[in-house]
């Protein structure tokens, strides 16, 4: 990517990985990434916004001193210090030690263990202002948790732009940037949501705060640190309203309870069909899903929507099952806090797989109601009546917690 002039004193800095087809492990990104950086050239405050990854840094600096001399920057804003905005940083500073370096207190405390050497360091304060002239200053808003602790925005009221970082971000490696001067919308369409699926879903609370922090914000053009750049109000008001729409969950009046199940005989099906009439009977909403045969993303969906969880399989070869722990391992704690959680089946001797399922729910941080229920083999009449009583149990103390 060539460096270009955004809109006045604000510059593109940034590079292109185009043959980019994993990001942090586990996102495909099929039309490669941008590690897009900025430069905001203002007499006597020369200011850089972000980093980009290791691996570019030549190419960064390179682009840099295409505008600048290195001696000349002034500040260095960091607003995430994830490696892909980081990585690079260290040889800006050993260039220029003289850099007074801004972000968050997170930010700065990464930036230490990501440095290893010495550098001038401000930990900035909410809507903290910095002035580069002037006629021009930086406000900082800390938006933690979209997508690390550290994460910041800056605001550039003079030139109405906001910096976001990962924020409003998408995965894409186009020939020029603008999105506004791109014919095929589609891919960003498709990209800025993948984008979001990935790295923002977990947060959607911190999301929507973070979208009420930019709506408070005299804002024309959004300056992300992957893909397009939002270059219109029009993009920007698109994209913000796509992150609102995701992140909204629809939760009900009614206390709502997901059931996960998978049987191979019947005997852990006729256990779930008594407990979810039991919790019928309570007014419980209830999901119910049966897997493999669900679709995963639809079961994490209604789980996000939903007070409280129940997982019921047997137990295969000393443990519970992997489609179960498919969907357990589709769930972070961020979204299971505080939500309920139990799990029951049928057994044929030894029945590991209720305690396995409970501890996996430790560590989704679920607040587990009771110790499980299981029953061996073919659940007898009073077995199905212990079975409804384990279910009304489970609903009332849920009931009394939640006053639902
Ligand atoms: C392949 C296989 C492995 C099993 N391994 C165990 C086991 O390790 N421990 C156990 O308690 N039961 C084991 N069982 C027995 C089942 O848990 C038991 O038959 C259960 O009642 C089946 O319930 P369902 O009809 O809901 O599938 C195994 C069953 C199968 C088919
Ligand atoms: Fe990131
Ligand atoms: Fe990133």
């Amino acid at each position: 990517m060539q460096v270009f002039n955004v809109k006045n004193n604000v510059y593109y800095i940034g590079v292109s990985d185009r043959g980019l087809r994993v990001f942090d492990i586990m996102m495909e990104t099929k039309h490669g990434t941008t590690y897009n950086s900025y430069l905001i050239k203002e007499e006597g405050g020369v200011t850089i916004i972000d980093g980009v990854k290791a691996g570019f840094t030549d190419k960064w600096l390179d682009n840099i001193r295409s505008l600048v001399d290195i001696k000349d920057i002034k500040y260095l804003v960091v607003q995430h210090t994830e490696p892909d905005h980081s990585g690079a940083i260290p040889a800006l500073l050993a260039l220029n030690p003289n850099i007074e370096v801004y972000g968050s207190f997170m930010a700065m405390a990464n930036l230490k263990e990501i440095n290893n050497a010495p550098f001038i360091s401000n930990v900035i304060k909410p809507k903290q202002e910095l002035k580069l002239s002037e006629r021009q200053s930086l406000f900082f808003y800390p938006v933690p948790n979209v997508h690390w602790p550290d994460t910041i925005i800056t605001h550039d009221p003079v030139n109405a732009i906001a910096f976001t970082c990962d924020f409003l971000g998408q995965h894409i490696a186009p020939q020029q940037l603008l999105y506004s001067k791109e014919p095929n919308k589609k891919i960003i369409e498709e990209e800025i949501k993948l984008y979001y699926d990935a790295i923002m879903a977990p947060f959607k609370s911190d999301v929507l705060k973070s979208v009420a922090t930019l709506k408070s914000l005299d804002v024309s053009m959004v300056l992300n640190s992957h893909g397009y750049i939002l270059d219109t109000k029009e993009a920007v008001d698109w994209a913000i309203n796509n992150y609102i729409k995701w992140s909204t969950v629809n939760k009900s009046e009614k206390l709502t309870v997901t059931v996960v199940f998978a049987s191979a005989y019947g005997y852990t099906r006729s256990m779930s069909e008594a407990v979810i009439s039991e919790l019928e009977k309570a007014s419980a909403l209830v999901h119910v899903f049966e897997v493999p045969r669900d679709d995963l993303a639809t079961i994490v969906a209604r789980i996000e929507e939903s007070d409280a969880l129940l997982v019921a399989s047997p137990t295969f070869v000393g443990d519970g099952i992997k489609p179960v722990y498919d969907v357990l391992n589709s769930l972070n704690p961020v979204m299971c806090f505080g939500k309920y959680f139990s799990a029951f089946g049928s057994y044929g001797w030894s029945g590991e797989a209720v305690r396995n399922y409970m501890n996996r729910a430790s560590e989704l941080r679920f607040k587990k109601v009771d110790e499980g229920f299981k029953v061996r083999l073919k659940p007898s009449e009073k077995e199905l009546e212990d079975t409804r009583l384990y279910a009304r149990n489970f609903i009332m103390k849920i009931k009394a917690e939640l006053n639902k």
